[in-house]
């Protein structure tokens, strides 16, 4: 107990494990699941050494709305990541360190990602043209077995093109082309993901032979990624025209333009990238979770399938106005998002001031996290929180039941930028999908593809798998 436990004074209680490299040998095979598990122990608000720093994991619904909902001045600092600093400057709105410049970036990405920028309705409307294609070229499979989830990783890419660039792309587009496969190049090579891991939390191990020359290959890549993003940005430019605001690159142009502060073209490149990678492969891989989850439990695909026709028929445009005449499809969804929860943890938080949480002191300057895969799967807050049950979110009128307790996108001011993106990409694309075509596993296979297969990374993202998409 002695070597496991913390001892600082009023710190949370919780996990040392060994010197130098703290509780990561550990914590390998699931994070948030092992922190989860030791939580019981210490409590939900408890400490775990990584490396040589302390810090303290949020493992409850409760904690996490006391510090980043509450406290939001105090816990919505982001701590300074040495491996992430050297590719990004710890620019990009997600590294960027709660101030004046996180404030301007945030208000303005608001601006155009949820609303009043360049509107809602154009959001939805940008998805919408899309599902169109996507549905087009499910069809033109013409049900051969094939990873749809490739196409999904390329539709969302190009919702986010549209938001950023004006209009959607030809896939065939050189510019597109090369913008998604540099974004998505990472997945093809052997990238020894592990080590970016391990480096990211021992930045010491930076320095040894093998690590330093997986470090090397990592920078070589963001290099070519952030080439592929200046020269995109600046072929845009030169058609910009600042009566026609086509998106948000065009948007921080005027922002340039007026002279207001932090909006350099340094910044605009990250977080014109940042919002490709953080919004592409965690859309659809949402998407490629409910896809399995229709295979492995067929009686829902049916259940969508029926309520979908019913509501809007085969024909009429699927908007986000549909949701509410959807109980099961919206359940579907806030079943999936907590089921499959694609972001176990949120980005790391840091206290920006010395704060109190839970009774604990939580000195200015450590890094909090909040495990959103254990206010997911909870069992003193779930039912069988391991078993796909979207009829725990209609109550006995037949109703879908909104839960406060499902947060995929995290809470407070350092929340998801791009959940209305998600959103309506999720449910645009997945009721234009099931209404079209009845989803199968691929005959050629002996086994159903696996539906707890997936990245441990950042992102929880099922590995790709096969299908067939018989058009109905
Ligand atoms: C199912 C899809 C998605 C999920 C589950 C998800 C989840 C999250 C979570 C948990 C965070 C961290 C919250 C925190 O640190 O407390 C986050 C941050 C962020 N997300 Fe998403 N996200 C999704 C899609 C998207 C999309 C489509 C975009 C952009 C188009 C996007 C852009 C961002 C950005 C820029 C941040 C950083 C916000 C900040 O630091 O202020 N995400 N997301």
């Amino acid at each position: 107990m002695s070597f496991f436990s913390q001892s600082r004074p009023g710190f949370p209680p919780g996990r040392k494990g060994l010197p130098l490299v703290g509780v990561i040998p550990w914590v390998g095979g699931g994070p948030a699941q092992k922190i989860f598990e030791w939580s019981k122990e210490y409590g939900p608000i408890m400490s775990v050494r990584m490396g040589s720093q302390d810090w303290v994991v949020l493992n409850d619904y409760d904690s996490m709305h006391q510090g980043f909902v509450e406290q939001p001045t105090k816990f919505s600092g982001r701590p300074l990541i040495p491996l992430l600093n050297q590719y990004n400057k710890s620019l990009g709105l997600g590294s960027v360190d709660y101030g004046d410049s996180f404030k301007a970036y945030r208000s303005f990405g608001e601006k155009i990602l949820r609303g009043s920028g360049i509107g809602a309705k154009t959001i939805e409307d940008r998805v919408m043209k899309e599902t169109e294609h996507l549905v087009e070229v499910i069809r033109a499979q013409e049900g051969k077995a094939f990873v749809l989830l490739f196409l999904l990783d390329k539709a969302v890419a190009n919702c986010i093109w549209s938001l950023q660039f004006g209009a959607r792309s030809d896939y065939e587009d050189p510019s597109f082309n090369r913008m998604f496969s540099a974004l998505t190049k990472r997945d093809d090579s052997n990238f020894a993901g592990t080590a970016i891991g391990l480096m990211g939390l021992l930045p010491c191990l930076m320095s040894f032979p093998f690590f330093s020359s997986v470090n090397e290959e990592f920078l070589e890549y963001y290099k070519h990624l952030l080439g592929v993003f200046t020269d995109i940005i600046a072929e845009h430019k030169k058609t910009f025209d600042k009566s026609n605001i086509r998106g948000f690159v065009d948007a921080y142009f005027v922002e340039q333009e007026k002279g207001t502060k932090h909006f350099t073209e340094e910044e605009l490149i990250q977080y014109s990238l940042e919002l490709f990678k953080a919004g592409t492969q965690t859309a659809a891989g949402m998407l490629g979770w409910g896809l399995l989850c229709m295979i492995h439990y067929p009686e829902t695909q049916t259940k969508l399938r029926e309520e979908i026709n019913q509501a809007i028929g085969r024909s009429a445009p699927v908007s986000m106005s549909c949701k509410s005449s959807m109980p099961y499809t919206n359940a579907f969804i806030q079943e999936l998002m907590r089921y499959r929860t694609m972001v176990p943890f949120t980005v790391p938080h840091k206290t920006s001031e010395d704060a109190e949480l839970g009774g604990f002191n939580i000195p200015k300057g450590v890094t909090v996290m909040g495990n959103i895969w254990a206010v997911h799967n909870d069992p003193n807050v779930w039912e069988e929180p391991n078993k796909f049950k979207p009829e725990r979110f209609i109550n006995k009128n037949g109703d879908f039941v909104q839960s406060n307790r499902v947060i995929p996108f995290g809470l407070g001011p350092r929340d998801c930028l791009g959940y209305q993106v998600a959103q309506s990409a999720i449910f645009i694309m997945l009721v234009a999908m099931v209404r079209r075509f009845e989803f199968f596993p691929d005959p050629e296979a002996t086994e159903l593809p696996p539906n707890d297969a997936g990245a441990k990374g950042n992102f929880y993202i099922p590995s790709p798998f096969n299908l067939v998409a018989k058009e109905i």
